[in-house]
Formats: structure tokens, C-alpha cells, sequence
């Protein structure tokens, strides 16, 4: 339950904030006032482990001593110089390059994710041969709510899909197949299907994907999808740009989730993983692409906030960290322990249709009946609820909760945060009902 202090708080700007937040927080209804580690404190002095980093930005947890120092030190000294070099920039770029595959060893630098992918659709724009003026995408992809982000979504849990000039190609969701079809007997049709369609159609210029689709329910692609799509367009000429900024800086178990899967992207977007929730996003490509003349033309990089030295110093700090700690070997040791908890409770409770996630990113959704797999939001909401009462804190979308913990998670923590979830299933579906 809502504490006292916070429900006078919520009261209190509730005349004035405008509605439109987000599922969790409208739900949830908390006010937080710390966070240290992977354990956030709410204004009545309540404690909850954080199996959603943030908004899946505090990979070191809720504020790492040394992101804390790197951006105390930098605010003391300067904020904005529009996008000068500051001392840490040449140093990021370093890490960066270090972090990433090799040839992907050119950057630019914004503050959000829907700016990022914004500024790779320019990108694709501007090096784009005459007559490819489409740009593909994936059902239940999830790029921003930019009006250019918004053109690529097909996410129908709180945005509505929005055609412009992009084409849809299935997305690898097994557990929903949109062509009635069960793996491995299909023989991955919907990526022929999407392959065909990228040979055929010829005005395409770009695909735009996430290489696991984050936000609709971690959906994790199976063998052969991205093998087969990501030939494909080699083949006909389709650069690939991976929408990372949920995934990339290791919460999949390697820096690029297009590295666990064999994609080589063209153009990459990052963010939530950059900054430790300091609001960064880095575009990273070839540099044929990112030093393309129609690219690089004076001021197309440049913003109000973009190389924010705020930002550099917290992405250098975060991820000097992620480096040194070798975090990323953390993510799969801790992501087998939280699999593991996760299969335990679905065979427990009927109404975990499916649980399915990579490295330390996990979905579960939520059934009526696991014959019909109809959606059940309602048991979904029920149990996100039970949970923060309980002293655990997820993310919701409809039907669907994810668990994406800080890497740094203490093992007892998490163990105790599987716990809690799974009291939370009792509390709703069991023996407290
Ligand atoms: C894959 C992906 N792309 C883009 C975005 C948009 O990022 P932002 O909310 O920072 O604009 C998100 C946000 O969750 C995302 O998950």
C-alpha cells in the first residue's frame, strides 16, 4: 500500500499534473526519494529491490559512487558549451571503441533514445540511393515517440501503430506466431517472409530492428531469424540499423545484443545502458556511414543538449566501470539464476503463459488459460501491485511484467527479489487469495 506521506504528496500535484504517465507509475503510485544499489526507499521510509534498473538504465544500480563523483565533479566545472569538446569526450570515444565491435568505431552523441534513432533515420535518409524511400520495421517494435520514431512502431500496448512510409515484416514472436506456426518445425517462415519481402521490394533502404524486441515483451528471436534477414539485406543493398537502446551495454550478456545473435549492424543506437539513467544516447556506425558527406554536413549533429558534458562524464564514468568490473560476465551467470527462479514459479502457476528473456532481461506474460493464451492484464496488474507491497519493483505493460536487474545485483538480493515475485504469484493467484 501507498504510504501516507506519498499519498499527500500524490494528492497534492494530481490537480495540476497532466494524465499520460506510465502503466507502473500510474499504477504503482510511489514516491521515491533514494536509491542505492539495486534498493530504492520510498518517501514513508519503505524499501524496494529494483528488478527494473531505473527504467532499465541502472545497470550499476541506483547511484554508483563513482558515476556519482564523475558527475558531481563535472557539475561543479561546466554544464553546457553547446557541443565543444570537453576533457572526458576524446576519452569516451576511447571506451566506446574499446566496448564495441571494430568496425563500428565512429560516434555522435545525444540525450534520449527517440533523438538517437531519429538521427540514424537521417542518417539513412541522407545516404539512401534514389527511389529507396522506405524504411523497414518490425511488428511490435518499440523506437520512441518522436513523430520519425513513431512511423516504426508496431507496439500496440500504449502506442498506437502509425504507418507513414514504413513496411512491417513479422516479428519472431513464437509464443503469439502470427502464421499459427510452432518453432523449430516452421522453419523460421516469418523470417523467409520478411526476407522475401526485402528482395522484392526495392525501395527499401534501411531495416530498422531490435535485435530483441524490449518493450512489447522481450521478444527473444530463435535460432536462423536474424541469420536469414540480416543476409538478406546484404544482399539487396538494406543497411541494418539496430535499435539497442534498450539492450545495448551488456544486458543481454554481450555489449550489442546484435553480437549474441551474429547481426552486424550498419549504424547502432544506444542509450538506456550508457549513463546510469543520465539522459545520453550514442549513435555508433561504420564510418563509411557516419563520415558520409550527406551525413557529416556542418551542424548535423549538433543540439541544444547533444555531447552534454554532463552526459559524457556520466557515460565515461558508467561505462569505465562496466569495463574494468567485467560486469558483462556478470549478466549471464546472474541472468542463469534468474531463469532459473522464473521457470520454477511458471511451473507453479498456470497463469505465467510464458517466460522467456536473454542475459539479464527477462518477460513474463500473463494468461487467462495457457491452452487459449488469452492476455490477462488484469492478473498481470494484480500481481505487479502484490509485488510492490511486498517490497519489489517491476515493469508493466499490459500483460506483460519485466524484470531487467542493475548487473551489479548482490546474488542474495536477486534470489530474495524471485522470492518476493514469487509470494506476490501466491498472493494472487494461491493460497492468499
Ligand atoms: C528500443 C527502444 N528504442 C527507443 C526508445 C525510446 O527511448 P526514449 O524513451 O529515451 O526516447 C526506447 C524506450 O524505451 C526503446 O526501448
Amino acid at each position: 500500500m501507498t504510504g501516507p506521506r506519498q499519498l499527500e504528496q500524490l494528492d497534492r500535484e494530481a490537480a495540476r499534473l497532466a494524465p499520460g504517465a506510465s502503466e507502473e507509475s500510474a499504477l504503482g503510485r510511489r514516491v521515491f526519494v533514494e536509491g542505492r544499489g539495486a534498493v530504492l526507499t520510498d518517501l514513508d521510509g519503505n524499501q524496494y529491490i529494483d528488478l527494473a534498473a531505473g527504467t532499465l538504465t541502472q545497470s550499476l544500480g541506483h547511484c554508483h559512487p563513482e558515476v556519482v563523483a564523475a558527475l558531481a565533479e563535472q557539475a561543479a566545472r561546466l554544464w553546457n558549451v553547446h557541443d565543444f569538446a570537453t576533457a572526458d569526450r576524446a576519452g569516451l570515444c576511447d571506451l566506446l571503441a574499446d566496448l564495441l565491435p571494430e568496425y563500428l568505431d565512429t560516434y555522435s552523441f545525444f540525450s534520449t533514445g527517440a533523438e538517437v534513432v531519429e538521427a540514424a533515420l537521417r542518417t539513412v535518409q541522407a545516404v539512401a540511393e534514389p527511389g529507396r524511400n522506405r524504411v523497414g520495421a518490425l511488428r511490435y517494435g518499440f523506437h520512441g515517440k518522436t513523430q520519425g520514431a513513431r512511423m516504426l512502431v508496431h507496439w500496440d500496448i500504449g502506442n498506437q501503430a502509425f504507418a507513414g512510409n514504413s513496411v512491417l515484416g513479422y516479428s519472431p514472436y513464437c509464443y503469439r506466431c502470427p502464421l499459427e506456426l510452432a518453432y523449430p518445425s516452421c522453419g523460421v517462415r516469418c523470417a523467409t517472409l520478411v526476407r522475401r519481402h526485402i528482395a522484392e521490394k526495392s525501395n527499401v533502404s534501411a531495416l530498422v530492428f531490435e535485435p530483441v524486441l524490449g518493450a512489447a515483451g522481450v521478444i527473444v528471436p530463435p535460432p536462423g531469424y536474424w541469420e536469414q534477414i540480416a543476409d538478406s539485406c546484404r544482399e539487396h543493398g538494406v543497411l541494418l540499423v539496430a535499435d539497442e537502446v534498450l539492450t545495448g551495454g551488456g544486458r543481454t550478456g554481450t555489449f550489442l545484443a546484435a553480437e549474441r545473435f551474429g547481426i552486424e549492424p550498419d549504424l547502432v543506437a544506444l542509450s538506456k545502458g550508457m549513463a546510469s539513467g543520465f539522459p545520453f544516447a550514442v549513435l555508433a556506425g561504420r564510418s563509411d556511414v557516419l563520415r558520409h558527406p550527406q551525413v557529416g554536413r556542418a551542424g548535423s549533429t549538433a543540439s541544444t543538449y547533444s555531447n552534454n558534458p554532463l552526459g559524457i562524464a556520466a557515460a565515461r564514468a558508467t561505462l569505465e566501470v562496466v569495463r574494468r568490473d567485467t560486469l558483462i560476465e556478470q549478466v549471464d551467470v546472474l541472468g542463469a539464476l534468474l531463469s532459473e527462479g522464473l521457470v520454477e514459479l511458471q511451473a507453479k502457476h498456470a497463469v505465467l503463459g510464458d517466460v522467456r528473456g536473454v542475459g539479464l532481461l527477462y518477460g513474463l506474460e500473463f494468461v487467462r488459460d495457457r491452452d487459449t493464451r488469452e492476455p490477462a492484464p488484469e492478473i498481470a496488474r494484480e500481481v505487479y501491485l502484490a509485488a510492490l507491497d511486498l517490497g519489489l519493483r517491476t515493469s508493466i505493460g499490459g500483460h506483460i511484467i519485466r524484470l531487467a536487474p542493475p548487473f551489479t545485483i548482490d546474488r542474495d538480493l536477486l534470489e530474495e527479489g524471485i522470492a518476493l515475485l514469487g509470494r506476490a504469484l501466491e498472493r494472487v493467484t494461491g493460497a492468499e487469495r
